[in-house]
């Protein structure tokens, strides 16, 4: 293995290169390698030393795999300071991406050149952090306030241009390790001794208010605001010691360990996309263009695939081709695209069809027709009968068992489930469902489309609902029996989103539409059923007032206005059903909301593991968290559950399965893993 950290001298200028693949973290043998190179090359009385990175990256920042265990001296901070400190000038040549610790390293530099496009940015806060290596103090000094309030507390990156614009590097080259031998170094003091920045309380104000905007629940943003706003008002080694205090403080916290925990996991997830086998997808049929199909159709030639959109009528066709037509006009009203590109582009990329008849031969066809077992099957008839057997072929189903849609198909081992999110253009999930039949081939060809179109991927075992609308039935179900036992939409979904769910659950059903969850309790006959606690709330509500939602003027809410506000109409039923099935109604707290929601989320989670639905807990927790507004910074509920302790999880499920078992029931797995105690990461 190759040293970490390399020095070599040519004349008068050293030369450092970070080498610790895959993207030079600044892990304790890269900060004790770059603390030896630095005095080896001082000690060899150089004139300059270039610093740069081996491979891709420069620097991507810390190795977030530390942060489970005590900080290991020298710290990067120490690190940095020697780098700023040193009497001989240190030259940063950023060859790729600044990130973190990386960017933190090349502000202590007397000068930095970067090669285009790079990624420079500060994206601590990401993970539950502020940078920790004088980030907060050294950036705000060369950009002021506004810019460096922006980096930080939105943890945003950007890119080499826009980065000498705002002062952080001082030229973009092409090869900036041998552009940094050279390269006149400016005659300024370093960056810790720059003037501090000029205060600016109109721009910490609105960094405040876009926090709890954009981040709320969030501890990290406002921290890094507070720390850059006070390198406006604090001599420089007063801002690195409370920047430290504040880094040590939330290193430990649960927010930066959830964060880290969704950020490996999407990595894993990520790197199913890069599997070999099965066909690359060059060529794709889309078959229904509503809502889905068409966002479908959109992202496919997004990512350059060529798309022939089926419908099944003139009029749907018609309907197809404007839905396109939309997606288009919104990129550009969003100022993505020009108006005479997007035209060009969907002249290219789209055909329109209406019918089977002489469909072209594609790597893939992906339906997206009405929920109706009968309807799909008869499109993949049609599919089998027009296509070569090579085709893949996927449904888009959200809750249909993907092997009875197969059925009679000459080639099930081409066959799958692509279930995407809505808008599926923007929804970075996708769970991919593995068939009965589908081979493994088939799969990698999915996943590597998935990874074309931007998405993370996450597979997924036949059951009603997979992994993510299984789980938001029951979360949904047992919403539905707090209304019952006292509780009101209203004071669920402030619960919930005061938890950090992006919206309440009753919210959701008004923007999406009751019948979905109408039909689909219909289907599975749930009024008859006597092995769950069936409240006909929702039923009723579909049933009797036709209030189907936002897109009906009225749902579990009222929007007289535009504004959603409690309705006396739902009010009513919810109280007659309560009346009905002889409970005392009982005020819920938001706590008591909040545990028993997460409890069906997590014990449902649980069950799906153990049927062997997802693979592992943390593929659940990017479920929930990229599909289903869970928050980010509490990892998914399975992350959630593991971290409060699982012994004590599995207490708090026993009461409420003690006191009803038919909302609440206690999965063998968890009882085995707090047995054994082990997590549910090990599975
Ligand atoms: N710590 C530890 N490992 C890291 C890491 C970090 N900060 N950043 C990336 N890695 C690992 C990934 O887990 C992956 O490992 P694997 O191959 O075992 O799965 C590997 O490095 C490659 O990362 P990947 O993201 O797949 O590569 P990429 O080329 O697509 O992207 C980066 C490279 C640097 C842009 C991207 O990894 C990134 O944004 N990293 C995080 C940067 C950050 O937040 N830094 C601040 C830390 S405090
Ligand atoms: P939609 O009603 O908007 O679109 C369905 C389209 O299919 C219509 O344009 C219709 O004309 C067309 N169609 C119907 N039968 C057809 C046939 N035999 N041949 C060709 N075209 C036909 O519905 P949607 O919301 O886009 O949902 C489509 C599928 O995606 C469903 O299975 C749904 O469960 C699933 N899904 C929906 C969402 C969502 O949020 N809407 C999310 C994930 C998955």
């Amino acid at each position: 293995m190759s040293e970490p950290v390399r020095l070599s001298i040519e004349g008068s200028v050293a030369r450092i290169v970070i080498d610790n693949p895959p993207v030079n973290a600044t892990a304790l043998a890269v900060r004790q390698g770059l603390v030896s190179a630095l005095e080896a090359a001082i000690a060899a009385g150089v004139a300059r030393i270039v610093l740069t990175g081996a491979g891709r990256t420069f620097v991507a920042g810390a190795d977030a795999r530390e942060f489970d265990a005590p900080p290991q001296p020298p710290l990067l901070a120490d690190v940095v300071e020697r780098i700023e400190q040193s009497p001989v000038p240190v030259v940063a040549a950023l060859n790729g991406a600044a990130l973190g610790g990386g960017l933190e390293i090349a502000l202590a530099c007397r000068l930095r050149l970067a090669a285009p496009g790079i990624a420079v940015g500060l994206p601590e806060v990401t993970l539950g952090l502020v940078p920790g290596a004088g980030g907060t103090q050294r950036l705000p000094r060369l950009t002021g306030l506004a810019a460096a309030l922006s980096l930080i507390a939105e943890g945003r990156t950007i890119d080499a241009a826009q980065a000498e614009r705002l002062g952080i590097v001082d030229a973009v080259v092409s090869d900036p390790a041998e552009a940094a031998r050279t390269h006149p170094i400016p005659a300024r003091p370093a960056t810790g001794a720059l003037p501090p920045p000029a205060a600016d309380n109109a721009a910490v104000e609105a960094a405040r208010a876009q926090a709890r905007r954009r981040m709320a629940g969030q501890n990290a943003p406002p921290e890094a605001i507070a720390l850059v706003d006070a390198a406006a008002h604090f001599p420089f080694s007063e801002g690195l010691a409370r920047e430290r205090a504040t880094f040590f403080a939330l290193r430990n916290s649960d927010q930066a360990a959830a964060l880290r925990h969704v950020f490996f996991a999407e990595r894993a997830a990520l790197a199913r996309t890069r599997q070999p086998g099965g066909p690359d997808i060059a060529s794709a049929i889309v078959v229904g263009g509503g809502t889905m199909g068409a966002a479908i159709a959109y992202a496919l030639a997004g990512a350059g695939i060529t798309v022939t959109l089926v419908e099944s009528d003139a009029a749907g066709t018609a309907r197809a081709r404007d839905n396109i037509g939309r997606l288009y006009a919104e990129a550009v009203s969003r100022g993505r695209t020009s108006a005479a590109a997007a035209e060009a582009d969907c002249a290219a990329r789209f055909t329109f069809r209406t019918g089977y008849d002489g469909l072209p031969p594609a790597d893939i066809a992906i339906e997206a027709v009405f929920e109706d077992l009968a309807v799909k099957r008869q499109v993949f008839a049609a599919l089998a009968a027009a296509l070569p057997q090579t085709t893949i072929l996927a449904t888009n189903t959200s809750f249909l068992d993907v092997n009875r849609i197969a059925e009679g198909l000459p080639a099930p081992a081409r066959f799958l489930g692509l279930h995407f999110f809505s808008p599926a253009h923007i929804m970075k999930l996708l769970e991919v469902i593995r068939g009965r039949d589908t081979a493994p081939e088939t799969l990698a060809a999915a996943l590597r489309l998935a990874g074309r179109l931007k998405k993370i991927p996450v597979l997924a075992g036949v059951c009603d609902g997979f992994i993510g609308n299984r789980i938001l039935t029951r979360y949904r179900q047992t919403c539905d029996v707090m209304l019952l036992a006292g509780a009101l939409p209203a004071g669920v979904d402030a619960a919930m989103r005061g938890f950090g769910m992006a919206m309440g659950p009753y919210e959701v059903q008004d923007l999406s539409g009751l019948d979905i969850a109408y039909a689909n309790r219909k289907r599975l006959g749930w009024r008859t059923r006597t092995d769950i606690r069936y409240v006909a709330i929702a039923d009723r509500i579909v049933e009797e007032t036709g209030r189907l939602g936002r897109k009906t003027g009225a749902g579990w809410y009222d929007y007289a206005g535009g504004r959603a506000t409690p309705s006396a109409t739902v009010e009513a039923i919810v109280a007659e059903e309560s009346a009905r099935a002889g409970i005392v109604r009982r005020p819920f707290a938001a706590g008591e909301i909040v545990a028993r929601a997460t409890a069906a989320m997590i014990a449902e989670g649980f069950a799906i593991l153990e049927d062997g639905i997802a693979e592992r807990a943390a593929d659940i927790d990017l479920v929930l968290v990229h599909g289903y507004g869970f928050p980010r910074w509490r990892g998914g509920p399975m992350h959630d559950a593991a971290r409060g302790g699982l012994a004590a999880f599995l207490a708090r499920l026993e009461a409420l399965a003690a006191e009803d078992p038919l909302t609440f029931s206690v999965p063998g797995l968890l009882r085995r893993l707090v047995a054994e105690g082990r997590s549910p990461d090990e599975i």
